[in-house]
Parts: structure tokens; sequence; C-alpha cells
């Protein structure tokens, strides 16, 4: 009894026991434990590292672990002699490290993909290493880091804007290494920041230009805040002789200007750049003027640009006295999306989208990666005022069928207008670019589509924007994803007086424009008249192909279905779609009542409209017309009848 009393006594101290040590190995890291002896087993490494597989990850140099010894929270192995590259699938597996260290060591080629599972790391100490490659994409993951040093490294590529996801950075440390390219804007607070000896260039941005120059210094070519200011090594663009005046004899940059037109002119699609750049060099002109003794400021009142909304009257109200109203000044609107400012517009990237008559347009790629259209305008005859009370009218025009003015910009020698970017082009690329060589025929329901959502958009710019249009063509007309139409460049003719040039709306203009040359609703319902015709013919209204040497669309349309030809009149590739018709001929006479040679018997605008919509809701309510009229569909077989090839008698020109 004793005994055996005894023996379970022994057994349960042994449970007791088990229980005990088996806690003790549960509170050890298993796992980390297996990623650290994987890490040390393929690295080679200083003899004073030696992990002994048997004791806790918790004792081992280097290694720290939480309160409760459950997962290893720190790593430092400084000048550890680790050399050769991080193994994949080790470090990466320590997923709950705050600290991981293992700089001063001969660590090469590139971080580990696997490092983006450190999702609880706040500092990273990569320094003193030939780590290698592009910035590492996998640390842009790490949103908690505070601090991130990958100095004196052989880093190569740019420094990615997506450094912004670091949004907790405090420190950034990316001196001594090979990074090229532009410095992005970081927005992140930080307290400490050293890009030097890189091989950088571009202006530094706004949210960097509180550190020291020893934090810029050894690079390539940076300019601004406390580096000396950038100068327009691209020379600026003539000005326009009436709005340039003579500038100070002695000044140095005026001959520098006009050598620098003619390089200017030469290199075409720089000229965005060259703009960007002579607005700083102005600015620079006009501070020197004003105080001859000082170099420039740094641009440290650019801050102050408004980027708030509803800024446009505030031209007077001066705050701060010594700040300048005019200088820098981009307004924009109420309800905008955007909130960057002049400096912003003057680093980004831009490419020509066309020359117009009015000016020329530019893709514009911002350092975020917005992306906007800016509008440059040439001889605006009005006063700033009356500028402004124009844009005030155009900001505040609001239609998912407009393209949104988001800002404008106004000095004595530059006017820029701000738009939204429309990626998908303008109708009259789609209609008209790379005829026949395989391209995607814009079909019959895109075409009406378009129309009908134009016609709403100038529509509601005549009644409830009260604004003539003023330049309705074809390459006004832009796509957005889901093939409406937004109208675009609307009521700018108020700024040019009647020196808008005579052939700004060559094709589309309305006769009685030629004489009185101002615009009104009705010849805007012209302009959109020759519009339908362009979308149902194909042909484009300015280009000489219309057989006769200066014969119009509208003549041409009217010659050709006066006699009866009128399946002729229209595009060749609507022929493929069966059963559209009769529609092509409804759209047909809208476009003919508006290009009336009298302006009274066009109808207004919302009229058209509402014919566009009343055809629409006769023919394409059923849904089965889309899916019987698309060749793709199968519907290949299906002969179309005869008499729908026939031109309808009922016509009236
Ligand atoms: C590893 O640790 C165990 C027990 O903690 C010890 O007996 C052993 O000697 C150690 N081995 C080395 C190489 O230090
Ligand atoms: C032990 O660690 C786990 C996981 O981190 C945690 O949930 C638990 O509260 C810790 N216990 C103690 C006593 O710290
Ligand atoms: C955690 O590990 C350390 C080092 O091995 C040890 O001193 C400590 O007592 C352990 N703590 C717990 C709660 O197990
Ligand atoms: C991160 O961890 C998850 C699961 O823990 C794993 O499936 C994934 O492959 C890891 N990511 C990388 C880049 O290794
Ligand atoms: C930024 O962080 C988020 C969240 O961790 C991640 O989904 C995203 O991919 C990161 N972006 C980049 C460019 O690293
Ligand atoms: C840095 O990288 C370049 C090419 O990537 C290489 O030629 C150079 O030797 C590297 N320098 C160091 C110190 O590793
Ligand atoms: C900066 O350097 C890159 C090449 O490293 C070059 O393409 C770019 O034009 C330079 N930009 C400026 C503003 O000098
Ligand atoms: C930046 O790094 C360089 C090179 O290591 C150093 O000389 C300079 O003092 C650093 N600047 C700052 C502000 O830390």
């Amino acid at each position: 009894m004793a005994v055996m009393f005894g023996s379970g006594c022994m057994v349960a101290f042994l449970v007791f026991l088990f229980l005990l040590l088996s806690g003790r190995v549960n509170s050890e890291p298993t796992e980390d434990k297996q990623a650290l002896l994987a890490f040390l087993s393929k690295i080679p490494h200083a003899n004073r590292i030696q992990w002994n597989s048997s004791d806790s990850a918790c004792n081992w140099v280097g290694v720290g672990c939480d309160a409760n010894n459950s997962s290893v929270h720190t790593l430092r192995l400084p000048a550890a002699g680790l050399v050769g590259t991080i193994p994949p699938n080790t470090l990466g597996r320590l997923s709950q490290l705050r600290v991981l260290s293992l700089r001063s060591n001969g660590l090469s080629g590139e971080i580990p993909s696997d490092f983006s599972n450190l999702t609880l790391l706040r500092s990273l100490y990569l320094q003193d290493n030939d780590f290698s490659g592009d910035f590492p994409g996998s640390v842009t993951h790490l949103t908690r880091l505070t601090r991130l040093d990958l100095s004196s490294n052989n880093f190569t590529g740019t420094i990615p804007f997506s450094v912004n996801n670091l949004t907790h950075l405090t420190g950034l440390f990316l001196e001594n290494n090979g990074f090229s390219g532009k410095l992005p804007s970081i927005s992140a607070d930080l307290a400490s920041f050293n890009v030097s000896n890189n091989k950088l260039n571009g202006s530094i941005p706004d949210t960097l230009r509180k550190f020291p120059a020893s934090s810029f210094a050894g690079n390539l070519d940076l300019c601004g805040g406390p580096l000396p200011p950038c100068s327009p090594f691209f020379p600026a663009p003539a000005p326009s002789p009436s709005v340039n005046p003579p500038p100070n004899p002695v000044h140095k940059k005026s001959k520098k200007l006009s050598t620098a037109a003619i390089v200017a002119i030469a290199v075409g699609s720089a000229l965005a750049l060259f703009l960007l750049l002579l607005i700083l060099l102005l600015c620079i002109r006009k501070r020197q003027r004003q105080q001859p003794a000082k170099p420039p400021k740094p641009v440290a009142t650019s801050r102050t640009v408004a980027t708030e909304a509803g800024t446009s009257s505030s031209k007077d109200d001066i705050t701060g006295g010594s700040m300048e109203p005019d200088r820098n000044k981009l307004v924009f609107f109420e309800g905008g999306i955007y909130s960057f400012d002049l400096e912003d517009l003057l680093r980004a990237s831009a490419e020509v989208l066309g020359k117009g008559s009015v000016g020329t347009s530019y893709k514009a790629v911002l350092e975020e990666g917005t992306t906007v259209v800016v509008k440059r305008l040439k001889d605006v005859v009005v006063s700033k005022k009356e500028f402004e009370m124009q844009m005030e009218v155009l900001g505040n025009i609001k239609h998912e069928n407009v393209v949104p003015l988001r800002a404008f910009y106004y000095s004595k020698d530059e006017k820029l207008l701000v738009f939204d970017f429309m990626p998908a082009g303008s109708l009259s690329a789609l209609l008209h670019g790379s005829r026949g060589s395989g391209r995607t025929p814009l079909d019959w329901d895109n075409r009406m589509r378009i129309a009908h959502s134009a016609a709403r958009g100038l529509a509601h710019l005549h009644v409830a924007g009260k604004v003539v249009h003023g330049n309705i063509k074809s390459s006004n007309i832009l796509l957005r994803p889901d093939h409406e139409s937004c109208i675009s460049d609307f009521g700018l003719n108020p700024l040019f007086g009647t020196s808008t040039p005579p052939n700004r709306l060559a094709g589309y203009r309305a006769p009685e424009v030629v004489e009185t040359r101002k615009v009104t609703f009705k010849s805007d319902v012209y302009s959109f008249g020759v519009l339908l015709l362009e979308l149902l013919t194909g042909k484009a209204p300015n280009q000489a192909s219309l057989g006769e040497e200066g014969i119009d669309l509208p003549r041409w349309v009217q010659s050709v279905v006066r006699e009866e030809w009128t399946a002729e009149v229209f595009d060749v590739e609507l022929m493929r779609y069966h059963n559209i018709e009769e529609e092509m001929v409804q759209l047909l006479q809208i476009a003919m009542s508006c290009v009336s040679t009298v302006p009274d018997q066009r109808p207004a605008m919302q009229e058209v409209l509402r014919m566009i919509e009343d055809m629409n809701r006769g023919e394409t309510d059923d849904g089965l017309r889309q899916s019987s009229d698309d060749p793709s569909k199968g519907s290949d077989g299906q002969t179309p009848p005869a008499e729908s090839r026939t031109p309808p008698s009922a016509l009236t020109p």
C-alpha cells in the first residue's frame, strides 16, 4: 500500500516536472529559433557568434525576446563578420521582430523580399555593408518603421516615392550610396535625414528643405533649399513681345533669355519645362529687382501658395505685409481634389499634348503621381480682374460631361489653366487616328453615346452655366473610360477679345462668325452639328478630303444628300453594323438642322439634346439591337435585309 502510494506520488511528481519543463520549453520562441539557426547556418560569420541549439534562443548573443520569451523582438549583430547575401526565408520569418541591426558587416546583394513580412519592425540598421540593387521594395511595406539606415552601401536607382508609405519614419539615412534621379517629396515628419554622397539631381522638395546642406552634399546636381537655388540651365522660350517689358539692360539674364530662345525653339518637347523654369526665373528676377543687395531668398514664401479652395479673391487682402500677392499663386476652385502648388508644377515632368490657337497644352505628371493638363494661354488681352471673373464662372461649372477646370494661374507673363487629365484621349484621335491599320473602329453605339453625352455637357454649359463654349470640335471632346464624353476648352473666347485667330474654329465655324467674330449659343449649335456630321461621316471637317476644294463638311453632306446618295455620306466603318440605318438618318437630320445657315433656324442646344434622347429612347431601350448588330457577337451569318442599304427617300436636306 505504502509502495503503491509512493509510486503514485512519484508519477505525480514526474508529471508535474514534465509540465514544468514543457512549460519552460513552450516559453521558448521555437519557430524564431529555427529561423535564426537557419540564418546562421547559411552565412559565414565571426567565431564569437556561437548559438547553442540546446540553449534557449533568448540567451543567445545578439538576440532579445519579449517579456515571456515567446518571440524574438530584437536581433543585433553589428560587426559580426557576416558575409554574403542574407539567405531568403530566414530572418523574414521573425514575424515579431522590432529591431534588426546588421550594420558594419560584409553583407551584399539585395535585401530579400520576405523582409516585407517583418511588419512590426521599428528600426532597421543595415548601414556599412555592400548591399546593392534598387532601393529595397520590401522595406516600403514596413509601415511601422521609425528609423531606416541604409547608408554606406552600394544601392543604386531612384529613391522611390513609396518611402512615403513609411508614415512613422523619423530618421532616414541614405548617404554614401549610388542613388540617382530626383529626390521625392517625403511627407513623414523626419527629424534626421541624410542623402549626401549619392548621384541625385534636381530640386530639393519643400518637405526636406529644413535639413542642413550637409544632408545633401556631394550629389550630382541638387539645388534649392539649403543649397544654391536652382538656376534655369534650360533657357526660357522667347516671351511674346507684348507681355515682355524690356528688362534692365545691364541685367545679364536678359541676354541669356534671347540666346535661350533659339535653343528653346529647337527643343520643342522640352518646352513645358522651360515654361515652368521661366516662371521661377521671372520670380527670382523680380525679387532681385526689389532687393538688389540681397540674393534671392530660398523659396520659403512659396510654401504659402494658396492651395486652399476659393482664394481667387485674395489678391487684395495681402496678409503679412511682405508677401507678394501675385507670386506663385495657383488658385484652386472649391471641391477640387488636388493639393499641389506651383513649385510642384515646376518639378513635374511635362509633355506637349497639343498646340492650339489659344495656347499649348501639356500633360504634367507631378511627383506624387497626380497627372493634370496644364494649358498655357497666349495672347490674353483682358485685365487680371476680368480674367479672374471669367475663371470664377468657368470654375463653378460642374457636370459629368464637362471637363472640370481645377485651378488657374495669372501673372503678367503667364496665364495657366489646370484641368483633369483624361487618359482615354479625344474623339478626334479615336475617329481619325491611324485609320485602317488594324484599329478597332468606333462602333455605332459608342458614337451615339458620345454624341448624347457631349450634347448633355454642352446643354448644361448653355443652360445652367450660361457660357458659350466657343470651340466645339472633335479634339475638344474627350473620352472617359466608360465611353461617355466630356467637353473641354470651353468659355475661353472672352479672354482674347476679337483677337481670336480667325482659323480657330476652322471647319466648325458658323458662317456668321466669320463676319461678326463673335461666338454665340447658336454658333455653338452649328459647331455641334458639324461634330455630329463628323461622327456620321467619319470625315474630319477641317481636312480637305471632301472632293472639291474649299467645300466644308455641311455643304458636302447637303450636296450628297440632295442628290439622294444618302448612304454614301455615312462612314464606311459603320457599314458593318446592321439595322442602324434608321438611327443614322435620324441623327443626320438633327445634324442638318444644327448646321442651318440662318442662326435663328437652328434649334437651341437643349432642344438638340431632347431630339437625341428621343431617338435613343425609341431605338435602344429594347437592348436587343446592340447584340444583333455587333458583328463580333455571332450575327455574322445574318445577311442584312437588302432594302436596309437603300437610302431613305423621306430625307429633307
Ligand atoms: C550547449 O548547452 C548545453 C546545455 O545548456 C551544454 O551542455 C553544452 O555544453 C553547450 N554546448 C556548447 C558547444 O557550448
Ligand atoms: C506572453 O506573450 C503573449 C504573446 O505575445 C501575450 O499574449 C501574453 O500576454 C504574454 N504574457 C505575459 C505574462 O507577458
Ligand atoms: C526569459 O529568458 C531569459 C533568458 O533566458 C530568462 O532570464 C528569463 O527568466 C525568461 N523569462 C521567462 C518569463 O521565462
Ligand atoms: C510572409 O508570410 C506568409 C505567411 O506567414 C507567407 O505565406 C509569405 O510567403 C511570406 N512572404 C514572403 C514575401 O516571404
Ligand atoms: C504600402 O504599404 C501598404 C500596406 O502595408 C502595402 O499594401 C503597399 O503595397 C505598400 N506600397 C508600396 C509601394 O510598398
Ligand atoms: C557597387 O556596384 C557596382 C556595380 O553595381 C560595382 O561595380 C562596384 O564594385 C560596387 N562597389 C562596391 C563597393 O561593392
Ligand atoms: C537627373 O539625372 C538623370 C539621370 O541620372 C537624367 O535623366 C535627368 O535628366 C537629370 N535631371 C535633371 C533635372 O538634371
Ligand atoms: C550626412 O552624411 C555625411 C556623410 O556621412 C556627413 O558628413 C554629414 O555630416 C551628414 N549630415 C548630417 C546632417 O547628418
